[in-house]
């Protein structure tokens, strides 16, 4: 066992990542961070961090491989002290967000739940025993406040805000057995609140001024959160603010 204190990015090229990679490697109680994505690292990450404190780990999201990766981290095992899970579609190339009835495809809703509820529950299954330790350690996913059921005023995106309650819903189960298996952690389910990222920008025009967050904002953010968090074996819905999210 390593006597470093580690923090994990998940689907760490996205825009909240690379700001959350940020403000950890800032972060003095952290001396190593390790960058798991399906991309390669990006240059200027290469360019501005050290190779020991940063490490980018290249990855596709099937559990074979996926647990290739947790294997990787086993020297860190006991000493990862923050976790944050990023993953997560809106739209791409061929999926846009469902405006009524006729637009739900079942190869969307099947894309959109891969990544937003799978891969995120496939991380907690593996990583559970390299989170295991003495360590207080706290895991954020982020979700969104669409994923809330009691929120849903408005319907429509029916891919996305239905994997972001089902990916509340697993972390919710993860939570009770984590508390009983992997008690030294904390999980969160983030709503970051709407961030000047490629996911958002799409729908920036109708974002009321002051409202549209920089990603570094949102990073300190989640990060302060993280540090007060208390181990007390429960999930938290949270947004930026700290305020709790109706489920
Ligand atoms: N931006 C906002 O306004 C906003 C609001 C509410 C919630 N959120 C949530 O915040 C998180 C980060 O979003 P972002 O704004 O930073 O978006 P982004 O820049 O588009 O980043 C997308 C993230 O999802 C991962 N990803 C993309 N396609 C994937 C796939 N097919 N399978 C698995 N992972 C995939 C990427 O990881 P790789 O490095 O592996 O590519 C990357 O970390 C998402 O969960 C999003 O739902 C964002």
């Amino acid at each position: 066992m390593s006597d470093l204190n580690v923090a994990l990015v998940l689907g760490a090229s996205g825009g909240l990542a690379q700001a959350i990679i940020g403000e950890l490697i800032a972060d003095s109680q952290i001396d190593k961070l390790i960058a798991v994505s399906r991309n390669p690292l990006p240059e200027h990450l290469a360019e501005r961090y050290s190779q020991d404190t940063f490490q980018w780990l290249e990855t596709e999201y099937n559990e074979t491989d996926m647990a290739t990766v947790v294997e990787t981290l086993q020297p860190y095992r006991g000493c990862i002290i923050r976790v944050v899970i990023c993953h997560g579609i809106l739209h791409s190339e061929t999926i846009w967000p469902e405006k009524r009835l006729e637009d739900i495809s079942a190869d969307a809703l099947q894309a959109v739940f891969q990544a937003n509820t799978v891969v995120p529950t496939l991380w907690m299954k593996l990583l559970h025993p390299v989170l295991k330790g003495p360590e207080r350690c706290v895991v954020a996913a982020l979700s969104a406040r669409v994923g809330s059921i009691g929120d849903n005023r408005l319907g429509g995106w029916y891919a996305y805000r239905s994997s972001k309650s089902a990916l509340n819903m697993m972390l919710r189960s993860l939570a009770i057995e984590y508390a009983r298996r992997v008690k030294n952690v904390k999980l969160i389910s983030f709503h970051p609140g709407t961030t000047d990222t490629a996911l958002s920008k799409p729908f920036q025009a109708s974002v009321p001024e002051g409202k549209l967050f920089t990603p570094q904002f949102v990073a300190q953010q989640l990060c302060a959160i993280m540090e007060s968090a208390e181990i007390n074996g429960e999930l938290s819905y949270l947004d930026w603010d700290n305020k709790v999210i109706p489920w």
